[in-house]
């Protein structure tokens, strides 16, 4: 009997209620229906030879079934049965899944495409403490005054110490961006100390709100080894913050799931930094859509999702496949908030609440801190983007009809960019 036994096809009436089910797209000059099985053995009880050790019992309980193939497209539907799974464990779910597989010889190339996870194997996961209510409630956004949230992310991406960072928040949130990011790969380093730049950040927040009346979110970046991030998150809670942001795949989703059971009370802000190694190439690896889904039921409640319009790569379809994972209303977990950001302005304001609608967080960093006029008057032009969009006018004749400098100014330096839903 061959390792790849036909038994791993699933049966006629397979019960499927209960199971994980990933579809795959497969490149291979092997025979499909072979390399298929070979998916379903390495990722459930099988190994690369028959071993004597696999029971009857075992195979009918826990071996991943091939549940439908489709060699012309190079697309396999795989699942995975309820027992297999530890219950409440991503890293578990992600060594099963997409453990070995993505490197077997016998593919050129495998993606995993979407993974389709059933509420019973949902339901331990915490999904977001805030989701997109809470964070929208954070900022004073009722159905009454509906509008996409508008952030910015500090800039230059580092060098700024610690009281200039903490000026330029002011001066974004001041002319009415709601949320204040630092970016990605800015921590704790000599020029710009992690607790020096949150109190003074946290102190602007607070002189801000005193002067404005406007609620505003500060996302801090407490990524760090785990130990350090809990410290950090600890800080940002005693300082009066409310978001902690943590770089998900580079620290890793047990120090998400981790800092997320700690309900410490602080919006968790997810950047992606790193995704593209695997989500880029369209014939392998794993695609966006999946990490959302994993990264909501680990409790993130908001999460870069792509721009289409922006400077990353990532057309619509791709896009809005992960917009959806986010926001589908059918989990019991709350929705997490997707996040447009990397390469807008003021004007794509336009074409991503048009794809997307008020659900979204849209950031600019270079589209407000490099606005003629300077910080202040890129946050004004955005929020006056906003306001257009919300009262569904053309954002230039809303700028001229308005009198509105500061977008009109971003929009003869930057543009509107085309919605695009070709791709
Ligand atoms: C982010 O971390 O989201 C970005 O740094 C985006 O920056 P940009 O708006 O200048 O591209
Ligand atoms: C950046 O840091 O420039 C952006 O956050 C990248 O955006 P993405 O992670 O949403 O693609
Ligand atoms: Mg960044």
């Amino acid at each position: 009997m061959s390792y790849v036994d036909d038994r791993y096809f699933a049966p006629e009436g397979y019960d499927t209620s209960n199971a994980v089910i990933c579809t795959f797209k497969v490149k291979t000059n092997e025979d499909f229906g072979k390399v298929s099985k070979e998916i379903a053995a390495e990722s459930s009880v099988g190994t690369w030879t028959m071993v004597h050790t696999l029971t009857d019992d075992i195979f009918e309980r826990l071996a991943a079934r091939v549940l439908e193939m489709q060699p012309e497209q190079g697309i396999v539907k795989i699942a995975y049965p309820y027992d297999i799974f530890e219950k409440g464990s991503l890293p578990q779910m992600l060594s099963l899944v997409v453990g070995n597989i993505l490197g077997m010889k016998s593919t050129e190339a495998i993606r995993l495409i979407d993974i389709d996870i059933p509420a019973s194997i949902r339901e331990p996961y915490p999904g977001p403490a805030f989701g997109i209510e809470g964070f929208k409630n954070a900022l004073k956004i009722t159905k009454n005054n509906d509008r996409p949230i508008i952030g910015t992310i500090i800039k230059p991406k580092m060098g700024l110490p610690p009281d200039k960072h903490a000026q330029v928040a002011y001066e974004a949130w001041y002319g009415g961006i709601d949320f204040v990011k630092d970016d990605e790969p800015q921590t704790d380093q000599t020029f710009c100390g992690f607790e020096d730049r949150i109190s003074k950040v946290l102190e602007k927040a607070d002189l801000v709100k005193e002067e404005t009346g406007r609620n505003v979110v500060y996302a801090a970046n407490i990524t760090a080894p785990l130990p350090e991030m809990e410290k950090r998150a600890e800080y940002v809670k005693d300082q009066g913050g409310n978001c902690m942001m943590i770089d998900v795949l580079t620290t890793g989703f047990a120090a998400v799931q981790y800092m997320r059971s700690l309900d410490i009370g602080l919006l968790i802000h997810a950047h992606r930094a790193m995704h593209a190694a695997m989500t880029r190439h369209p014939d392998h690896g794993i695609h966006m859509v999946a990490f959302a889904k994993w990264l909501r039921l680990a409790g993130v409640d908001s999460l870069h999702a792509g721009t289409v319009v922006g400077k990353m790569e990532g057309g619509y379809h791709d896009v809005k496949v992960v917009y959806d994972a986010l926001r589908d209303t059918t989990w019991k977990q709350k929705t997490a908030l997707p996040v447009a950001s990397g390469g807008l302005h003021p004007g794509s304001i336009y074409p991503i609440t048009d794809m997307f609608g008020f659900d979204v967080l849209i950031n600019a960093g270079g589209g407000v801190h490099g606005h003629p006029d300077g910080t202040i008057a890129g946050a004004k032009a955005m929020r006056q983007a906003v306001e257009a969009v919300v009262q569904k006018r053309d954002l230039w004749e809303f700028a001229q009809a308005e009198n509105h400098k500061e977008l009109l100014i971003s929009l003869e330096q930057w543009g509107v960019p085309k919605k695009d839903t070709s791709s």
